[in-house]
Formats: structure tokens, sequence, C-alpha cells
């Protein structure tokens, strides 16, 4: 996938020439929102989402979380208008949810991805730049516009999409969800199937929207990607919010003061340790630094595909 540098500009999609939504009004605003699944009988009723009112601006990074089956595919579903509620309201881009100008600017990346097996990736993209009545200029464009900027390897994209792995195939859903340059770009387990550089990618991609100026509501089990990347989220448990903030609010230590340096002579370790315990500090955790096993891997990667570009050799299989 792309580097974290400036975002490039998005193709202008002629299908997709929607007017944006007035920057004032809330990117999505759910007014108790609920779901409940009905059962053949009263107790099997499932109440998936509850009362959930939720604010998610325009032009940041929100972050659904919480644990299996809390509510998270549903809510996303609600806001897409797949699903109605049983009570309750949301309103995407200052209109109703599922409200068809609307939803020409929202952008969506499904939990599973769903694509046509005997079709490749280019072909893939190419039907759907269709139904957003691009030229076939505008398709070719997009379509490898898309396809680099979500990183798919370049060997793979003539190949059918049956024989893709996981990875592979969530990077052309992306893609897809990206082609009509959305304002909203909503992702449910944007990294699942993808490996630790995949996920670092993914994550840069993500910032990268946020600075093309679109709004991304993403949810995940991958507490440490969304630590890197929300600006906002809130955790759903059986439906409800529990805990809701900025993640600088929310993780702040305050009475945690922390320093790292290189170099330093075990004597002076010594001494800082003895200075802080005479003013009084307490919890000290003098350590030498260890680096993570996600640094190693990635570390290793990246070096291969180097090695394998200065060579010449196969692509990595992105
Ligand atoms: N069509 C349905 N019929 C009945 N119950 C459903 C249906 N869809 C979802 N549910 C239930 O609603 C609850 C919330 O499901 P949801 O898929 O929103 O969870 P989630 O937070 O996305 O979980 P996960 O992390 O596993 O993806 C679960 O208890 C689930 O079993
Ligand atoms: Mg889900």
């Amino acid at each position: 996938m792309a580097d974290a540098s400036p975002p490039p500009a998005m193709p202008a999609m002629a299908g997709a020439a929607v007017a944006a939504a007035d920057p004032g009004i809330a990117a999505i605003e759910t007014n108790k929102l609920t779901k409940i699944f009905p059962g053949f009988w009263r107790s099997q009723y499932v109440t998936a989402l509850a009362d959930l009112d939720l604010t998610v601006k325009r032009g940041e990074i929100f972050g659904l979380l919480g644990p299996n089956g809390s509510g998270k595919t549903t809510t996303i579903k609600l806001l897409l208008g797949l699903i109605n509620p049983t009570s309750g309201s949301a309103r995407v881009l200052g209109k109703p949810s599922g409200d068809q100008v609307s939803r020409r600017n929202i952008g969506y990346l499904p939990e599973e991805t769903y694509l046509y097996r005997f079709l490749n990736a280019r072909q893939t993209l190419d039907f759907y730049a269709r139904l957003f009545n691009m030229n076939r200029a505008q398709r070719a464009r997009a379509v490898e516009f898309y396809l680099d900027f979500v990183g798919l390897d370049p060997a793979v994209r003539r190949r059918r999409i049956g024989t893709y792995s996981k990875g592979q195939a969530r990077r052309v859903g992306l893609a897809q969800a990206l082609l009509n340059d959305p304002e909203l770009v909503i992702l449910d387990e944007p990294t699942s199937g993808l490996d630790p550089l995949g996920t670092l990618e993914m994550k840069n991609l993500i910032k990268e929207l946020k600075r093309a100026g679109k709004t991304v509501l993403l949810s995940s089990h991958n507490l440490s990607d969304v630590e890197d990347v929300c600006d906002r989220i809130c955790i759903l448990y059986r439906g409800r919010i529990e805990v809701e903030g900025t993640i600088d609010s929310l993780l702040e230590v305050k009475d945690v003061f922390k320093v790292e340096a290189r170099n330093v002579p075990v004597e002076t370790q010594g001494r800082v340790v003895e200075m802080l315990r005479s003013a009084g500090a307490e919890e000290i955790v003098p350590g030498v630094q260890r680096s993570r096993l996600e640094d190693l891997f990635k570390r290793m990667v990246l070096e291969k595909r180097a090695a394998e570009r200065a060579g010449g050799g196969a692509g990595g299989g992105r």
C-alpha cells in the first residue's frame, strides 16, 4: 500500500459527481438507534444495539470497538441502510441512513470480502467503475490508481481473484470501496487477514484518507491499530456504549513520567534511579529496551522486498 506521503489527488469520478454534504453537519449522527433481531420465541430475541447515540464529526477517524457480538457490524449495516432499525434513527452525511444520494458518497468495506472469484482485480474494479458511469479512460485511470493505492502486487492483478490470498483480496475490496472517491469511508475490520506489514500499510492508508479530507468509521478488534489511527473511539458492550472519547483523553496516564535514552552508562543509570527514589518517586521500573517481534518481522520483510527489487526478482506477493 502507499507510503504515508502526502495524499495524491483522487481521480475525479464522472459518475460520482455528488454534491458534497454541508461541512457544518456531522458525518454520522444516531439518535437512540436500536436493533432487535426477532426470534421464533420472545426469549430468542437479540438486542444487537440499544439506544445508540453516536456522533462522528467530518474529517475524523472514528473507531468502533467491542468484543464479538457487541453490535459493531449491526451499527454499520444500519448506517448503510442495509437493515432497518427497530427504533431510533440515523443520519449519514446529513441525510437519513440508506438515502440513495448520500450512499454514492460512502465507501464500504464489508467484514467479509465478497468478490467474483472468476474475475481478476482489474476486471473487478472495472465492473464497479461502470456502475459509477465512468467512461473507458476514466475507468482505466481509476482502476490502476486505486490498485496502486492499496498496494496490490502488479504481478497478481491479472490473476483471477479466486486464487488470491486473504490479504490480497482484502486490498481489492478496499480499492473497490474507494473507487467512487467517497466522502465517508466505512471499514468493517479493515486489517482482518493482513500480515503485520499489510496492517501497517493499511493504517498509513487510513491516515492518508483522513489527510485527503475524508471521514473514516472503522471497526476493529486490533486495539493497537485503533490506538495508532483513530482520533476518537467508542467501546460497545452488548449493544451499548460503555466508553467514548478521544484516544488522548482515554489513554493518557498523567502520573507516570517516562524517559528513553540510548548509550547510558550503567553507573549513570544507577544514579538516575537513585535520584528518582530520593525524590519520592514510586514504582520505578528501570530496564533494557527490547524491540518487538512485530518490528523484527517488518524489518525482515522490508529487507527481503528491497533485495528482490534490487535483484529484479519476484514481488512479495502482496
Ligand atoms: N440477522 C441476525 N439475526 C439474529 N441475530 C443477529 C443477526 N445479526 C446479528 N445478530 C446478533 O446481533 C449481535 C450483534 O452482532 P454484530 O454482528 O453486530 O456483532 P459485532 O460486534 O460485529 O461482532 P464481531 O466482532 O464478531 O464481528 C450478536 O449477538 C449477533 O448474534
Ligand atoms: Mg462484526
